[in-house]
């Protein structure tokens, strides 16, 4: 059984197909960074018609020389994100599945960041944590079952990865800044900048990142000055700050839940310093981490296929709209 995967909530066009025998057999990603990195952030207009210009390519280039007919199921991505670019993915979607008479299947971007990490063939060992983390969302998940989601805590403001996009462009590096940030703080002191860790001792699972952002906002103000040293120094202070606080937080879930698996997905889970933080949680806490490949952290289609792979129950010939900017996780379509 193959399924297709169409991304295109934010500003990545991508194109996957899942065999649920072979796993992985066709995938391309386009990434339109360099269309949104002279904004310092990502324009909705520009990316849906980007969306519009490469999509027809990505969809060949993903299929390679598979035949368009042995495709089961057209599974894409109607949220949450940005409603122009989800609308890109999800007409081309509706326009395939009619010239194939194949049946849709409407998935949520956040659940598919979620189940990534079962991508490469582990077992799904339902319950366990996942903590999942990006440019929209910081979420403490209990994943009790395939759409059994207890959100446990979350960001009160920004989220961490959006954090690391507007510090990045407060001390001058480029979009998107989590890269920027992990790649400069290498050369940088962590303990040159007492940053804030913000909401570490309250009793709950919740963050909070706008603190902290504003921290740097002052720090950079005060110092008047910017140089590679500082901004290396500062980049690694956050870098810290913002990670400890991911670390302390899904420390106590999993001491408070005793669940015995944590999944690491999104965006920010591409970062190394929170992966290896997280991976030390392994021997500290006797537990299992997972975190998808680094290619399927960030945006891609693999994961909304795989997910319709997984929810085949709900695919339909319909041509009913799903996009939606907001489609909060566990709530049905
Ligand atoms: O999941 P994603 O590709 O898109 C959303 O659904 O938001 O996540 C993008 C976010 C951006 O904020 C980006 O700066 C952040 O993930 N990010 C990182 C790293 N790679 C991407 N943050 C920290 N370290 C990284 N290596
Ligand atoms: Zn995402």
């Amino acid at each position: 059984m193959i399924t297709l995967g169409i991304e295109t909530s934010c500003d990545e066009t991508a194109v996957a197909l899942y065999d649920s025998d072979k796993g992985l057999i066709g995938e391309s990603v386009f990434s339109q960074i360099d269309l949104h990195s002279e904004y310092g952030g990502v324009i909705p207009e520009l990316a849906s018609r980007d969306h519009c210009k490469k999509i027809i390519k990505i969809y060949k280039h993903a299929l390679g020389s598979i035949d368009s007919n042995t495709i089961d199921y057209i599974a894409y991505t109607a949220g949450p994100g940005l409603l122009g670019a989800l609308l890109i993915g999800e007409n081309f979607a509706q326009g395939l599945a009619v010239a194939l008479n194949k049946p849709l299947i409407p998935v949520n971007h956040l659940e598919a960041h979620l189940m990534a990490p079962f991508l490469g063939g582990e077992a799904v060992e339902f319950p366990f944590l996942t903590l999942l983390v990006s440019g929209g969302h910081s979420l403490i998940i209990d994943v009790q079952g395939l759409n059994q989601y207890k959100i446990l805590g979350q960001s009160r403001d920004d989220a961490v990865g959006e954090a690391f996009d507007k510090v990045a462009k407060l001390i001058g590096l480029g979009y998107p800044g989590g890269p920027e940030i992990e790649k400069i703080a290498q050369q940088g002191d962590a303990k040159k900048f007492d940053f804030p860790q913000p909401m570490l001792h309250s009793s709950d699972y919740d963050f909070s990142f706008s603190g902290l952002k504003t921290a740097v906002l002052y720090a950079v103000q005060d110092l008047g000055e910017m140089n590679d040293t500082i901004q290396a120094d500062i980049a690694a202070s956050f870098q810290h700050a913002a990670t400890e606080v991911l670390l302390k937080k899904i420390t106590k879930a999993v001491e408070d839940t005793g669940r015995e698996s944590i999944i690491l997905a999104g965006g920010v889970a591409a970062n190394k310093l929170l992966r290896s933080k997280i991976s030390d949680l392994k021997t500290r806490l006797q537990i299992n981490v997972l975190y998808p490949p680094l290619k399927h952290c960030t945006d891609n289609a693999a994961m909304i296929a795989y997910l319709g792979s997984l929810k085949v129950n709900e695919a339909s010939k319909s041509l009913i709209s799903h996009a939606r900017p907001r489609w909060p996780l566990g709530v049905k379509k």
